[in-house]
Parts: structure tokens; C-alpha cells; sequence
């Protein structure tokens, strides 16, 4: 079974995707997803009741609390009212631009791996941690937080470098990285940084699934990056 996620990040108001998530259930079929797994993580205004045929919904990011006063955060109560389970947790984008740190990434680990939650876990190194050369330490280091057995964990590896940037890793710096992962933890390892309908094939083959961005945000790329 091969993942294959799409991340709207703060894209796509409620109507467009709610249009998109319609049209997408319909185009797709048992067939296709007979060996895929998709998800969708839409921005939390966005979210809406998880009981698409073919696709299941996710948060991509929660406050770890089930409800209470945190200011412009979700928390466990709003996901649960449309029944969703799945969460990203530690996205480059929420640890650099929000400053959450692996004390506060383990932390929301915790309580949603309490929940049972399916949880996404994302962790890569910048640019200047590869070109020193102690990236897969640093990757290590980054799951050292959280437990890596826990059964519904996905890791999730994201070269900072490479996303959003249209500069995807190397088929052979993604084998370096996940066959160095798979020797820390049994679950199942994706790739994510400028996945799209051209290169999802050749990082699927040596994954287990992509965690896609931009691509996903045109639904015939998407569309096209599942079929394939
Ligand atoms: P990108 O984003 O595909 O636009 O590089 C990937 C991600 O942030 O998960």
C-alpha cells in the first residue's frame, strides 16, 4: 500500500475545497485505490465531515488540548466533530514560520498518539545541516522526541531545501535517508519537497508514499499523480 497525501496548506477557501474534494471522490475509484492510500489535508477552515469513499481527511495542525482558551488554534473537539483522526504534525512550515520545536511537536505527539490518532510526522534538515553533512544525524535527532513505535505513525521526510522550491531530493539522497530511517523505526516512511505528477512515480517506486504541496493543489495533477 503506497500513501499519497495532498498538503493545501493555507490554500483553497471553504467552497473550493469543498468543490474539489467532490470532484476528486468521483473521478477516483476502488481500482485505483486498491494499493493507495489518500489523503487530504485542507486548511482547518476548511475541514468538513471525513466520510469521502476514497479519500480521508486530515488536520494540518491542532493545539493539543480538547478544548479550552487558546486563541486562534483548533483544538481535539473540532476535529472530532467531523470525525477526523488524522493529523500532520511538525511540518517544516509550522516548526520555522511558527516556531514550534521538537518539545512542542513530541508534546502534540503525545496527546494526539493518546487519541489514537493517525499521525503524520514530519521531519528534514535545511540546507545548511545537509551541506554539513550531519543530516542523518540531525534526522535522528528529530525522532529521538517522539515514539517510534507508536502504531499509526508515519514519518514523513522533508527536506526543508526542497520544498516549495521546485528543487526535489535526489532519487539517491531519498534512499540514503529512508533506508537510514528504516533502521530507527517501522513505520512507514514518505517523501515530501516539489512532488509532482512528473517525478511521484520514480520516488514512489523507493517509498512508501508522498506528502505532496503545490502539485496537489491542481486537482488533474493530483488526479494524475494517483492514477498514475
Ligand atoms: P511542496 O510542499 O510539494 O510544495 O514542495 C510539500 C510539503 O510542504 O509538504
Amino acid at each position: 500500500m503506497k500513501i499519497v497525501a495532498g498538503n493545501f496548506k493555507s490554500n483553497l477557501t471553504r467552497s473550493a475545497s469543498m468543490e474539489y474534494l467532490t470532484a476528486l471522490d468521483s473521478m477516483l475509484n476502488t481500482e485505483m485505490c486498491r494499493n493507495k492510500d489518500i489523503y487530504i489535508f485542507p486548511s482547518n477552515t476548511s475541514l468538513v465531515q471525513n466520510n469521502y469513499k476514497h479519500i480521508t481527511l486530515g488536520a494540518q495542525n491542532c493545539n493539543d488540548s480538547d478544548s479550552g482558551a487558546f486563541t486562534g488554534e483548533a483544538s481535539l473537539l473540532h476535529l472530532q466533530e467531523f470525525e477526523i483522526n488524522t493529523i500532520l504534525i511538525g511540518h517544516s512550515e509550522r516548526r520555522n514560520i511558527f516556531f514550534e520545536n521538537d518539545n512542542i511537536c513530541a508534546r502534540k505527539f503525545e496527546y494526539f498518539k493518546s487519541h489514537n490518532f493517525k499521525i503524520f510526522y514530519c521531519i528534514g534538515e535545511s540546507l545548511g545541516i545537509r551541506e554539513g553533512g550531519k543530516y542523518l544525524e540531525f534526522l535522528e535527532s528529530q525522532l529521538s522526541f517522539i515514539d517510534t513505535n507508536y502504531k499509526n505513525l508515519i514519518i514523513a521526510y522533508e527536506p526543508i531545501w526542497a520544498i516549495g522550491t521546485g528543487l526535489n531530493a535526489s532519487v539517491e539522497q531519498i534512499c540514503e535517508c529512508i533506508s537510514h530511517l528504516r533502521g530507527i523505526s517501522n513505520a512507514p516512511i514518505i517523501y515530501g519537497g516539489s512532488v509532482n505528477e512528473n517525478n511521484s512515480n520514480d520516488i514512489l517506486r523507493i517509498s512508501d508514499g508522498i506528502l505532496v504541496g503545490s502539485a496537489s493543489l491542481d486537482i488533474n495533477k493530483f488526479y494524475k499523480i494517483i492514477s498514475d
